[in-house]
């Protein structure tokens, strides 16, 4: 399952989802802002205001060479990330293939074609034949099947590496702020169990930070 609402935070309004301020400024380009804008106007799941920020926090203190990111959607994380990062590769896999090819357009546009191996496909699939070696993994694909590809997420991450899950704790529902719909009670309880797993592995080190939709963010010691 996929979000259910796509707007972004206005941060020219400063005001958040929850009416309470926020305090981001996106330090992106005006071509990147109007794809942006393009893919808000057309409901395409792209990371808001906030979670596009502290992504790119992350890998800026991070500095991945190699990155991995599940859920391309149409390139506009793959080419932040690569955007602050030119000495970095990022695979990135998606399954629609529409979003696929205007990804591919889109890489080749912002000039990180070269620096992009995109994939179509499942997700759940591409990574079993991945060789690893990531120093990042953006896992922004199907919420509920995160659980499912945690041990062959942790196997294809350097050690120090970050895998950074987004939408954890989606429309508070998964941390008790808003009381979960009956026909969304099974996809909540894949995203505990994802929680339960990334906070209780032993090789993990994990927080979940209320950011956008929620983010878990580990690292393997
Ligand atoms: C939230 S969007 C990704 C947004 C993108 N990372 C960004 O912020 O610009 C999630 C994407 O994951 C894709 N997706 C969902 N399940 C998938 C799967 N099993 N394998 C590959 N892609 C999947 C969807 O088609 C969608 O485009």
């Amino acid at each position: 399952m996929e979000k259910l609402n796509y707007a972004h935070n206005d941060t020219s309004a400063g005001e958040k989802k929850s009416g309470t301020q926020s305090f981001v400024k996106l330090k992106i380009d005006e071509k990147m802002q109007k794809l942006r804008e393009s893919a808000f106007e057309r409901r395409i799941p792209v990371a808001d205001d906030e979670t596009l920020n502290f992504l790119l926090c992350t890998v800026s203190a991070v500095k991945p060479r190699k990155i991995l990111e599940l859920g391309t959607a149409i390139g506009v994380s793959g080419i932040a990330m690569l955007n602050r990062l030119p000495e970095a590769r990022l695979t990135t896999v998606e399954k629609n293939a529409d979003f696929y090819e205007e990804a591919k357009r889109n890489f080749k546009s912002f000039g990180v074609l070269s620096r992009t191996n995109a994939i179509f496909g499942d997700a759940g699939e591409v990574i079993e034949s991945l060789d690893g070696g990531y120093d990042f993994i953006f896992l922004d694909s199907a919420k509920a099947q995160y659980v499912k590809y945690l041990p062959t997420l942790k196997h294809l991450l350097n050690k120090g590496g970050v895998l950074f899950a987004d939408d954890v704790l989606l429309y508070g529902w998964v941390n008790g702020e808003v009381e979960v719909p009956k026909k969304r009670k099974n996809f909540v309880k894949h995203i505990l169990e994802y929680i339960e797993a990334a906070t209780s592995d032993s090789e993990l080190i994990t927080s979940i930070i209320n950011i956008g939709d929620g983010v878990a963010l580990s690292v393997k010691k």
